[in-house]
């Protein structure tokens, strides 16, 4: 896992990442200089010998010797605290490498798997849970980017874990012996713990995704929840998840405590039996306990600090391989926009052949054949589920066909540019979606469009005189999602929308169904002037928004049941004709 992490580290860091660890190191040479130092130092005090570094001390001093340094206590001690002073700015800028490389790489992942999801097809959405991905982007990612900082802790633990190390087998190889022992024995230990932690940091993943979920959802849904009095359900809901989220973490926060707690038990009780020995046993000269005494609470701490910092990686470190789970599923269904054909100016024709589409074991288009000429305005019809919204979707490219064919003016739609295509389409939808901001920005979506552009586009979407009786006019926020809007103000901001700019075709999915009667005629009226300037594609229930319609195709069950012009399907007597009665009595 280190492994995979690193070299995905690298990708996104690159020299930083080299330069943060060349510091590292740094910042432990100079720890073991400054330490090394003390031995000269401590010898002036005819300790030289009694902590047994006659060897090191005999090799510093020919070093000194070397570079001409008096062998007086003042100089030595500038030289000392000198290492020192350096071991801290190394240390410190490490620190700094380490929070840049650590900002950096969370900010990869956010981009990454931001980039990654905005490029996958429409069955991506529709597959999984949105909070998975809110999470895999607002949790995730920073544990990744805290898993790698562990990582880097843990490689500077191990590298002042080498240098007293070797100081200290400078001094007492026995005394390494011992401590390498009882090190191994402690990590054998505390595995099984090790395990536990490992588990609970792939359970992090799950239960913050849930608690997003949660979140999320009732808050879209507030009305309902607010409206229905269903806060109960809603608490209780949210509890359970907040619950789930508090044990895990909880879990999570004791076990790098427990493994300190155990650790410094271990430590004392080496302490102990270390001391006797020497003392005791061995009647060690209680100077060089001492020294001894000092290399390894350091020594020891940074033991403990290893272990700590080894839970955390195993509490972070799978919030990679779940992250990677959902970049490689938004690459599986990655959509190619750019590389086809460019297509013509003007109004678009569609030919659907035999066009089968299946959700799972669901059916949603049955072998569907139709043809909409250019320019042309074709309504659509038939009861919920029938196929309505699928069709469009699979015009738009957002849905994937089974079988047969479509051709965008006459050129299969796998071989077209989709980023055009869908560039050139106004696309009205069930649901209007608005985002928090002010009436511009929600017609022009950032981009660079004339004032006088979306006034047009406004006025024939009627929506010009309501938007000037706002406060601000144009400039106004119009809240989240368009809450301070009335239903049938965001479908013409959606209409509006819909409109800017040159499109080919316009797809209308019971646009205008949150309209009155007066403001979905004014609006008809709009499109009976766009008529023959764009291909029109309307799907409504009611009946009469069809009228103005070249042509009526009427779905049932995938499946086109009639087709014809109003007065056609009027004499035919059939199905379309029994609901147009079925409508004028029921109004
Ligand atoms: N993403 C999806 N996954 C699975 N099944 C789907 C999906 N979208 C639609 N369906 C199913 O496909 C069928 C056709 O749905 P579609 O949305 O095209 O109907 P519609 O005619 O637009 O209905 P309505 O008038 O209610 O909008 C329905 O049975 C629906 O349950
Ligand atoms: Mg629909």
């Amino acid at each position: 896992m280190i492994r995979t992490l690193l070299s995905n580290a690298y990708q996104c860091l690159g020299w930083r990442m080299i330069l943060l660890f060349l510091l590292l190191l740094l910042s432990g040479v100079f720890e073991g200089l400054g330490l090394t130092m003390l031995f000269p130092l401590l010898a002036k005090f005819g300790m030289g010998d009694s902590t047994g570094a006659g060897g090191p001390l005999a090799a510093i001093q020919s070093i000194l010797n070397f570079f001409h340094v008096p062998d007086q206590f003042g100089v030595l001690l500038v030289i000392t605290i000198g290492l020192m002073y350096l071991q801290v700015m190394f240390t410190f800028a490490k620190g700094w490498m380490e929070t840049e490389c650590q900002t950096r790489y969370t900010n990869y992942w956010q981009r990454n798997l931001f980039d990654h999801f905005i490029d996958a097809g429409w069955a991506f959405f529709t597959g999984e849970r949105a909070a998975n991905r809110v999470n895999a982007i607002m949790v995730d990612s920073g544990r990744i980017s805290a898993a790698f900082y562990v990582v880097v802790q843990i490689a500077t633990c191990t590298v002042f874990i080498l240098v007293y190390a070797l100081i200290s087998l400078f001094s007492s190889w026995k005394m390494v012996l011992f401590l390498s022992g009882f090190g191994a024995a402690i990590y054998a230990s505390v595995r099984p713990l090790s395990r536990k932690t490992r588990r609970i940091g792939e359970e992090v993943t799950t239960v913050s995704e849930d608690l997003q979920h949660r979140t999320t959802e009732f808050m879209h849904n507030a009305k309902l929840i607010k409206a229905t009095a269903t806060e109960p359900m809603a608490v209780r809901l949210f509890a359970q998840a907040a619950e789930r989220f508090r044990r895990i973490y909880l879990a999570a926060g004791i076990m790098p405590k427990l493994i300190v707690a155990i650790y410094m038990l271990c430590g004392y009780t080496i302490l102990g039996v270390g001391l006797w020995l020497a003392v005791v046993h061995f009647k060690v000269n209680p100077a060089a306990v001492v020294v001894a005494i000092y290399i390894f609470l350091r020594l020891y701490m940074q033991l403990t600090n290893l272990q700590q910092f080894r839970q955390g990686f195993l509490l972070s470190a799978p919030a990679l391989p779940a992250a990677m789970r959902q970049l490689d599923h938004a690459r599986s269904l990655r959509e190619t926009m750019n590389n086809g054909k460019a297509l013509p100016e003007g109004p678009a024709g569609i030919v659907l052949d035999r066009v089968s589409v299946n959700y799972g074991p669901t059916q949603a288009l049955d072998e569907v054949s139709l043809e909409v000429a250019a320019g042309e305005m074709a309504g659509i019809t038939g009861p919920s589920g029938a196929g309505k919204s699928t069709l469009v979707d699979v015009m738009v490219g957002l849905v994937k066909k089974e079988k047969g064919s479509i051709e965008i003016d006459g050129t299969p739609i796998e071989e077209i540019s989709l980023r055009d295509w869908r560039r050139s389409i106004g696309y009205v939808g069930q649901e209007t979606l608005l985002l928090n901001g002010t009436v511009a920005e929600n017609l022009t979506w950032g981009n660079d469009v004339a004032r006088s552009i979306v006034e047009e586009a406004a006025k024939t979407a009627n929506a010009h005189d309501f938007i000037m009786d706002l406060p601000n006019g144009y400039d106004t926020e119009i809240g989240d999602r368009g809450a301070r809007l009335s239903g049938g103000q965001r479908q013409r901001l959606g209409l509006a929308r819909a409109l800017v700019g040159g499109k080919r075709l316009l797809i209308l999915d019971e646009a205008t169904s949150a309209l009155d009667a007066e403001s979905e005629h004014q609006i008809l009226k709009a499109l009976e002037r766009l008529r023959g300037k764009v291909t029109i594609l309307m799907v409504a229930h009611r009946l009469a928004t069809l009228s103005l319609a070249d042509t009526i195709l009427l779905f049932d069950k995938g499946r086109i049941v009639e087709s014809g012009s109003w007065a056609e399907l009027t004499e035919q007597k059939g199905l379309f004709d029994r609901l147009r009665q079925l409508q004028s009595t029921s109004l």
